[in-house]
């Protein structure tokens, strides 16, 4: 299917494949890793990051666009809402309908409290329900927790918060169990054992999957048993503005109809912010594998009430979006396509990288291939590199690839390649915001009262670098805490008079720190009606 000017390269492809199949490329020291991220992550570019003029993180360095979109006006005056008469009245409000909200507000409802979600969209479209690979848990007699923290630790660069990634560890067994009896449709032998794999930096086989469909079957179950549960659902509802009490506590939401832009007000004794992710900010220009919504709001609901945020300098760039053809230019090409056996290849046919490094030393070696190595494939969108998708039916058979990753199969089939036959290009693709809101334990905000957080919108749980499928994992696991937590907390919580005066302080604390643009957020979507550097 691949067009002439791909021939040659193709060519010096297939015919290393037998002997690429057989190398054991090595693995980079510590010190090449450091040395291949300070040179090509998109991290390290220090053009690409603003210094924050005011807000709790005063000081920090975040990506242009998130610092913009920090220090907007907010799309409200607090003359515009009347918060005498709350449209809505709950003890838990959640924000958001992915993953992370559902297993807050399933829990929360389990727990009694009488729980809303509100949604800019619709519930499950998320990160979440985009998810392919799997989900992380050390279930097998081979593993351990503590084996699972020091790979995700490491992985990390030993900047996660060491409470928040024990949690996550000690949690995942349980919570692979809870999904199981769910309904999940794990895969599983015939005797019921769940199959799994390696993900890059693993050293256990922990990644537990749905084929590669892992997220939406996930979410399929979580927004069943939300249904089934009758917890009400506000769809195409955005949370625009937090709203604290009289005593500086979290007390509920000003929302926007996302069609007539009306505003409504949620009073809640507790809030979860479960906004996801910030692929559609586009970073430094970036495609992304995010859903159309993920625009970071949660980041600037939070900021503008005094909540901190930690390593929101830090993003994932997935190592294989696809980068041919154009339609489909971004969309994530899982992980797991490399747990199978693919190798990455440059366009001379040379196998440059273990296939399964940590996803910011591979996303940088991808990039490196591509720019002063000049070993790239040009696809009309810049350069990639192959991804030898045969070598997966190679090493494991007829069948695999069908049987294992058959989205990848038909996502590309829909464009006339048969990655059972052909590789696929890839390149680096805006993945995972791996900073957010700065939480405890217990998932409470370190310095705002009674305001929950859990999924993307978090930070540190990974450090500065998430594994592939502990997304998955901490969704289920600081989700379904957030709910518990939240409720327990809204019994023992009376709200006082509600108040939106954060709105004139932070714009006091703008006009006297000179930021004077535009701007106002939460952005809610992205606007492709300019160009990318803009939205
Ligand atoms: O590659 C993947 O399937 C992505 C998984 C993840 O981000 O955890």
């Amino acid at each position: 299917m691949y067009a002439k000017e791909f021939q040659q390269s193709l060519q010096a492809v297939e015919a290393a494949r037998e002997q690429n199949v057989a190398f054991e490329p090595a693995r980079m020291t510590a010190q090449q890793k450091e040395d291949l991220l300070a040179a090509y992550h998109p991290d390290y570019k220090q053009s690409e990051f603003a210094v924050l003029q005011f807000g709790p993180n005063k000081g920090d360095k975040v990506p242009h666009e998130l610092c913009e979109t920090l220090q907007a006006k907010s799309r409200i005056k607090a003359s515009d809402v009347d918060l005498t008469a709350p449209d809505y009245d709950v003890d838990v409000l959640v924000i958001g309908g992915g993953g992370a909200g559902s297993a807050a507000a399933i829990e929360a409802h389990e727990a009694g409290a009488n729980v809303m979600i509100v949604t800019k969209l619709r519930i499950g479209d998320a990160n979440t329900m985009m998810a392919e690979g799997g989900i992380q848990a050390a279930d097998k007699p081979n593993d351990s927790p503590a084996i699972h923290f020091v790979d995700a630790f490491g992985g990390g660069h030993f900047a996660a918060k060491r409470d928040l990634l024990a949690k996550l560890v000690c949690d995942a067994p349980e919570a692979i169990q809870w999904l199981n009896e769910l309904g999940v449709e794990f895969d599983k032998t015939e005797d019921g054992t769940m199959v799994t794999t390696h993900g890059g930096g693993t050293s256990r086989k922990r990644m537990h999957a749905a084929k590669d469909y892992s997220g939406a079957e996930i979410m399929r179950t979580l927004r069943d048993e939300v249904l089934n549960r009758q917890i009400p659902v506000i769809d195409f509802t955005a949370a625009v503005e937090l709203i604290l009490d009289e005593n500086g506590r979290c007390a509920g939401a000003v929302l926007m109809n996302m069609e007539t832009k009306d505003l409504l007000v949620a009073r809640a004794k507790t809030v979860i912010i479960a906004t996801g992710g910030a692929g559609r900010m586009h970073y430094q220009g970036f495609p992304t594998s995010n859903h159309y919504g993920a625009t970071a709001d949660g980041l600037v609901l939070g900021y503008r009430v005094g909540a901190k945020l930690l390593y929101a300098e830090t993003l994932q760039y997935h190592p294989t979006g696809a980068a041919f053809p154009s339609q489909i230019f971004g969309a994530l090409v899982t992980e797991k396509v490399r747990s199978l056996g693919a190798k990455l290849v440059n366009a001379k046919g040379e196998v440059f990288m273990h296939p399964l490094e940590t996803r910011d030393v591979a996303a940088a070696s991808i990039i490196r291939e591509c720019s002063d190595r000049g070993n790239g494939i040009s696809t009309g969108h810049g350069k990639a590199v192959w991804l030898d998708t045969p070598m997966i039916e190679m090493i494991g058979g007829e069948g695999t690839i069908e049987k294992r990753i058959p989205a990848m199969m038909r996502m590309f089939g829909r464009y006339g390649i048969d990655i059972r036959k052909e590789p696929i290009l890839v390149y680096p693709t805006l993945h995972y915001q791996n900073g957010g809101l700065d939480i405890n334990v217990d998932g409470q905000t370190t310095n705002v009262e009674n305001l929950y957080v859990a999924g993307e919108a978090v930070g540190g749980i990974h450090g500065r670098n998430r594994l592939m499928g502990n997304s998955l994992l901490d969704i289920i696991v600081f989700g379904r805490s957030a709910g518990k937590n939240a409720a327990a907390k809204a019994k023992d919580t009376t709200v006082g008079a509600l108040t939106l005066d954060h709105i004139a302080k932070f714009e006091a604390e703008r006009k006297a720190a000179g930021v004077d643009s535009d701007a106002v957020s939460p952005k809610l979507l992205p606007d492709y009606t300019k160009a990318r550097s803009e939205i």
